[in-house]
């Protein structure tokens, strides 16, 4: 219906479906091997999965989709969590202050600096389980399933909503604290409750891209700058219940 949000989505939806296919066309008119997701979708065609143009189209948009609010959201929350929890803030610094002293100026980090980020890994994961951006997962039913008395027939589609789990004390004692030290040494990240990336053969492929990603950023972020926030933030409630507009922030530089 025009007007809905659902309707400005799937005008948005056939821009890109439009533009990317202009870029197939360049693309199959060109002779260069460029080293992309695109172009490896595209000689899918040689291979054994054999893609139509629509598919290929689909696992674009699922990733852009997938892969930017995910990680840009996560981002913007844990830097609002760690100015909220100075002693979070400071732990957190540490760690990135101790890779640096290893680094020459302007240095980038490397593999092994990441791996050994346990305190950042274990903010991006309190910060996901509050500020949950994937609230369930989409699951097809294979047989009939009988769930509390209900049954669930074969071949419905079904929402299995997983975010009030995150909230849940009996798995999370306090679980409106943001309290990263939880997930240290614990090995939170792998009991069968945990559904922050998903579950099972369907487990979200961009998982460890993804904690690379804010880990990086959260990097560069506490060694290079302090911030704090201005003006009003209400639409942050905590725990999010809606999907965050922005996060307001002034920022400085950390070593002035
Ligand atoms: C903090 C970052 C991220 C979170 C919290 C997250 C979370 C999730 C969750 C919960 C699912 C559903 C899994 C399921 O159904 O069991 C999912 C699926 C998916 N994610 Fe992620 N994700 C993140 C980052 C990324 C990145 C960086 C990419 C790729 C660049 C990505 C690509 C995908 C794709 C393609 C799927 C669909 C997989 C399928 O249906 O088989 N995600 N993600």
């Amino acid at each position: 219906m025009p007007g809905t949000s659902y309707h400005l989505g799937f005008q948005g939806r056939k821009r890109i479906v439009k533009m990317l296919k202009q870029i197939m066309e360049q693309r199959r008119a060109s002779s260069i091997a460029y080293d992309d997701i695109l172009y490896c979708l595209l000689h899918s065609k040689d291979s054994k999965y054999n893609l139509s143009d629509e598919e290929i189209i689909d696992q674009i948009i699922t990733i852009l989709y997938s892969g930017y609010e995910t990680v840009s959201t996560t981002s913007m929350m844990a830097v609002k969590y760690l100015h909220d929890h100075p002693k979070a803030l400071e732990e957190l610094r540490e760690e990135h202050l101790e890779i640096r002293k290893t680094k020459k100026p302007g240095e980038a980090v490397h593999w092994d600096d990441y791996k050994s980020m346990s305190f950042t890994r274990a903010v991006i994961f309190e910060t996901s389980r509050l500020a949950t951006v994937v609230n369930g997962l989409l699951r097809k039913t294979t047989e009939d399933m009988v769930l509390n008395g209900f049954t669930i027939p074969k071949g419905w589609k079904i929402y299995v909503y997983t975010r009030e789990i995150n909230y849940d004390p009996f798995l999370y004692p306090e679980p409106l604290t943001f309290n990263p030290w939880r997930w240290l040494g614990k090995n939170l990240e792998s009991h069968n409750y945990c559904f922050i990336f998903g579950g099972g053969s369907r487990l979200c492929p961009g998982k460890e891209l993804g904690l690379l990603q804010v880990s990086i950023f959260l990097h560069y972020f506490v060694t290079s700058y302090r911030w704090e926030e201005v003006g009003r933030n209400e639409i942050l409630q905590f725990p999010r219940v809606e999907a965050p507009k922005g996060l307001h922030i002034r920022i400085s530089n950390y070593h002035a």
